[in-house]
């Protein structure tokens, strides 16, 4: 049985005091809730403060929005493994279709920084997921299966074990279209066996599959229940503290 993992993905959303006051209001709301992985994804300013307040914490698990596949060195602007490693962070969304698509991030760069994060004992939440255009052309499959092939290449077994993907077709991500449970589950299969090809079953049945685009307390529950969606990759959503919650609850 695959525990569920509900990520917040707050995008390039709240200040530190912004998050602060968030958290006051989820940590109550979510007491002592087990049963289900809640992991927060801030931007990098607010990581450390982040990290400070969840250190009493012990149901909620600090996450970054991406990182460098480098060793720290002359990499302006950028943020290592180490560096994220030091504020307790313990997931890192990669390749995001917003990086991919306004930041150039190519499979060959996500496979980089995937394998950085699990030399780090970082856990990849790694995104992958269609296009419009794609869907109506019926490309879905063959899109889905040359990022993961291309952002997953040369990991071993115990690693593929470690990473978590996030299916998130690319037109339901902040435009309130949410792809049908029938839909997401089509796909989120598709990419179990694509996995099965790459690593066996055995690790295919034991990898985590989250749903991201437009999900929001109303849709949650039905999503969930898909047999291969086992969390959701939640940006707008997520920024409010009770709302946060009830996804939360729904997730069980
Ligand atoms: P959304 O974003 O929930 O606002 O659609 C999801 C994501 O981009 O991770």
């Amino acid at each position: 049985m695959r525990k569920k993992i509900i990520a917040a993905n707050w995008k390039m959303n709240k200040t530190v005091s912004e998050a602060v006051t968030f958290l006051d209001t989820f940590l109550l709301e979510l007491g002592e809730e087990k049963r289900v992985d809640v992991v927060i994804c801030p931007p990098f300013t607010a990581l450390a403060k982040v990290s400070e307040v969840l250190s009493d914490v012990s149901n909620v698990r600090l996450g970054a929005q991406n990182m460098h596949w480098e060793k720290p060195g002359a990499y302006t602007g950028e943020v290592s493994a180490d560096m994220l490693r030091e504020l307790f962070v313990r997931y890192v969304v990669l390749g995001h279709s917003e990086r991919r698509s306004l930041f150039g991030e190519t499979d060959a760069v996500v496979n980089r920084k995937t394998k950085a994060a699990l030399a780090a004992v970082l856990k990849p939440i790694v995104c992958v997921g269609e296009t419009l255009d794609e869907r109506d052309a019926g490309r879905v499959e063959s899109v889905l299966s040359t990022q993961l092939s291309g952002s997953l290449a040369d990991l071993s077994a115990k690693e593929f074990e470690e990473v978590i993907i996030a299916y998130e077709p690319v037109w339901a991500i902040g435009t309130g279209r949410t792809a049908s449970p029938e839909q997401a589950q089509a796909a989120h299969a598709f990419i179990r066996a694509h996995l099965e090809t790459m690593a066996g079953k055995a690790v295919a049945d034991k990898v985590r599959i989250q749903y991201g685009g437009s999900v929001k307390p109303a849709n949650t529950a039905e999503l969930m229940s898909q047999p291969d969606i086992d969390g959701a990759l939640v940006g707008g959503a997520s920024l409010e503290a009770r709302g946060f919650v009830e996804i939360v609850k729904h997730a069980l």
